[in-house]
């Protein structure tokens, strides 16, 4: 059996009433033209190929910028482009795309969005600060990046991991009386700070934990928790590696109705049954610890359940009426998926964050804009250059007022499981 546990995170998703050219709009100018406006870079990194299907991500930062650029109180003298590379889901990638878009690319980038993945979105974040680009992050969850000293100026839409994935884990584990607890992480440093935090908060509980931290083999460690007759076992790994670990369990018989296991439902869809050739194990072997132990992968939920605007502590957007609900954007995403430039693009539970992400930017430098013609010496945004030491201040304490990165983020509700 396949549950998908959803937290009830706090997002807030809408969509803008679209500026329709009308001659009248042109007219009086209420609707400006996007050939006159002054172009905008954000610096994107998406993952759409390898490590994680992040591609819905894309659809809804294009979707925010539409809704963006389409209104007319919005940064009304500019237009808000996104240049993106797919930079998978892999360190190494982000960090390329980032010299590309700030030496190679010869248009300025106001903002970071991105890298998707939490190994990435540390290297970038830590290198991105010395050019004053504040980097936003829609999905990168590890509770490492929350080092202010290391990564000045990130901001996140999405939840820290550690605060709501772990809750309910434990809510779930106190309520059944389970009292030992086998986790195993992998060794980059996102990962083994998650397990870390999974620890700490569990033994506060009475819960003890055994932890393991796997490289590449993960032969010792599985074998360690059978042997330890562990029963309820937590994962903060990649994909590649659950599959590693449920084969090499399914050999070892550390599978079976009385073991449960708590992973990322990040992974691909039937990633059990994804084809690997780190993994030596038939896809009937594969199946059959699926169909025998009970999974609960741990997630964000899509979309917010609310049928209403939320908050989640962007006070300004709140104030803001043209929001509809969560439901109608995800509706518009799906429709654009059969989109022929999105052909091969999936959902995925980050979309709304993305979507946010844009937002977020979006009305930072709109107060941004305002501030500088106020009390600046003529500085206007598309003067930014990556030497710019004050616009990057002004830029980091507007988003900090709007900032719920300290705050717990998504909600730690839970709510009932969807059958996967
Ligand atoms: C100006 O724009 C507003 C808002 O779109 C519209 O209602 C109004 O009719 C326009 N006025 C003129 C004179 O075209
Ligand atoms: C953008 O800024 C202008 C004034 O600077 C303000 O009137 C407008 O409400 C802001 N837009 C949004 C969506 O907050
Ligand atoms: C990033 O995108 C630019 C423009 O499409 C391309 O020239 C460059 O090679 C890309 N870089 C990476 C690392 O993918
Ligand atoms: C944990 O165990 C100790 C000692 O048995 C007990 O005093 C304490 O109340 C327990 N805490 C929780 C949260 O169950
Ligand atoms: C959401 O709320 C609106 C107005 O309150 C209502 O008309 C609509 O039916 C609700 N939708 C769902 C899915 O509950
Ligand atoms: C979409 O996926 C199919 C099968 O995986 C592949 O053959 C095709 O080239 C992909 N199309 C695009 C546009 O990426």
């Amino acid at each position: 059996m396949y549950l998908l546990w959803f937290l009830q995170s706090i997002v807030l998703v809408g969509m803008g009433k679209s500026c329709s050219p009308k001659p009248s709009d042109v007219l009086n100018n209420t609707c400006i033209e996007s050939r006159e406006k002054i172009p905008l870079y954000i610096g994107g990194m998406m993952a759409v190929t390898v490590g994680w299907d992040g591609s819905g991500c894309l659809i809804a930062a294009e979707l925010a910028l539409e809704h963006i650029n389409n209104r007319n109180d919005i940064l009304p003298e500019y237009d808000l482009k996104m240049y993106w590379n797919d930079t998978q889901c892999l360190a190494s990638k982000p960090l390329r795309a980032l010299y590309d878009q700030v030496v190679v690319s010869d248009k300025q980038k106001i903002v970071l969005l991105g890298p998707a993945c939490s190994g990435g979105a540390e290297l970038v974040s830590e290198t991105s600060q010395y050019w004053n680009l504040i980097t936003v992050l829609y999905s990168a969850l590890s509770p490492s990046l929350a080092d202010r000293i290391k990564y000045p100026y990130v901001y996140r839409t999405v939840p820290i991991a550690s605060n709501s994935f772990i809750s309910p884990m434990l809510w779930l584990i106190k309520n059944y009386g389970w009292r030992r607890v086998g986790s195993i992480s992998q060794s980059a440093p996102s990962f083994a700070a998650a397990q870390q935090n999974f620890v700490q908060r569990a033994s506060k509980v009475n819960v003890s934990v055994v932890a393991e931290v796997i490289t590449d083999e993960v032969k010792n460690q599985v074998e360690n928790l059978k042997r330890l007759d562990m029963r309820i076992i937590h994962l903060t790994v990649r994909e590649t590696n659950a599959r590693k670990i449920f084969c090499e369990g399914n050999k070892i018989g550390l599978s079976g109705p009385d073991i449960v296991w708590f992973l990322p439902a990040w992974y691909s869809e039937k990633w059990w049954l994804v084809k690997d050739k780190t993994v030596d194990c038939s896809v009937e072997e594969m199946a059959e610890i699926v169909e025998t132990s009970l999974i609960l992968g741990v997630d964000v939920a899509v979309i917010s359940r609310r049928n209403k605007t939320t908050v989640a502590g962007i006070v300004s957007i709140n104030t803001v009426t043209y929001f509809q609900t969560p439901q109608e954007f995800l509706d518009e995403i799906k429709k654009r998926l059969l989109w022929p430039q999105y052909r091969n693009y999936t959902i995925n539970n980050y979309i709304s964050y993305s979507y946010d992400a844009v937002w977020t930017i979006a009305l930072m430098l709109n107060r941004s804009s305002k501030l500088l013609k106020e009390r600046r010496f003529g500085k206007r945004l598309e003067d930014f250059s990556y030497t710019d030491d004050d616009m990057r201040n002004l830029f980091f304490e507007e988003m900090a007022t709007t900032d719920f990165f300290g705050t717990s983020g998504g909600g730690e509700g839970i709510s009932l499981p969807n059958v996967y």
